[in-house]
């Protein structure tokens, strides 16, 4: 089984997609670490964020232990991967690594931007995590905090929406809910409601496959 969860930055898509992997034994890649890695990489190299040839090498030359990082979740990095992500070349070199761990006997659980509607578009399972603006910004002012990051909400705010039209606006496999998911809001869920939400959802999608 293929699960796909896709969304915006802070909807709760990472939290929802990792409940989802525990309770179905299915196994989890979140996506936007490879795109987090390339970047980190692209900054190893002392080259600029604006550069696509440097962010090819470092997407072709992105192994998975790359991906284990705690730096990665760092608040700079996400902003260099949504610049980094929207080139299509940079895109293309990650398309096999994120296919092939979708493939795996195992079943497998995949959250980012463009997984339902591009990387598994033949996913048993889609949903699109969303939660407003205002919300995903508290949400990821308390993470930053707690990282030791302490960023103002209004800078974190900015960062968000800013995130929102590169993620939306890009010609490259651009933020969008495939036609075939589950929209989930988590404007007023608590992670736990949310993870709960998330497991529903899923089963009212395996529910009405079985009765087909
Ligand atoms: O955790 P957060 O939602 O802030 O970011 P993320 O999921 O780690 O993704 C970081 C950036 O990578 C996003 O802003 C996207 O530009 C890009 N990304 C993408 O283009 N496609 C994906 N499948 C995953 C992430």
């Amino acid at each position: 089984m293929i699960i796909a969860i896709d969304g915006p930055a802070a909807s709760g898509k990472g939290t929802v997609a990792k409940a989802i992997a525990a309770h179905y034994g299915l196994e989890h890649l979140d996506t936007g670490l490879l795109y987090r890695a390339t970047a980190a990489a692209v900054r190893k190299m002392g080259a600029a964020a604006d550069d696509a040839q440097a962010g090819l090498r470092a997407a072709r030359e992105l192994k998975a232990g790359d991906l284990a990082d705690t730096f990665l979740r760092n608040r700079h990095i996400g902003e260099l991967a949504s610049i980094i992500a929207a080139f299509p070349a940079v895109r293309e070199a990650l398309i096999t690594m994120q296919r092939d761990f979708a493939a795996r006997e195992t079943g497998a659980v995949l959250d980012g931007r463009d997984i339902g509607t591009f990387i598994c578009p033949d996913a048993d399972v889609k949903l699109f995590v969303t939660a407003s603006p205002e919300e995903r910004a508290r949400r990821r002012t308390l993470e930053l905090e707690a990282r030791g990051e302490a960023t103002p909400y209004g800078e974190v705010l900015a960062d968000i929406r800013k995130r929102d039209e590169r993620d939306s606006g890009r010609s490259a496999a651009p933020l969008k809910m495939a036609e075939d998911a589950v929209l989930l809001d988590t404007t007023e869920l608590d992670a736990q409601a949310a993870i709960a939400a998330g497991i529903a959802a899923v089963e009212a999608v395996l529910r009405s496959q079985q009765g087909q």
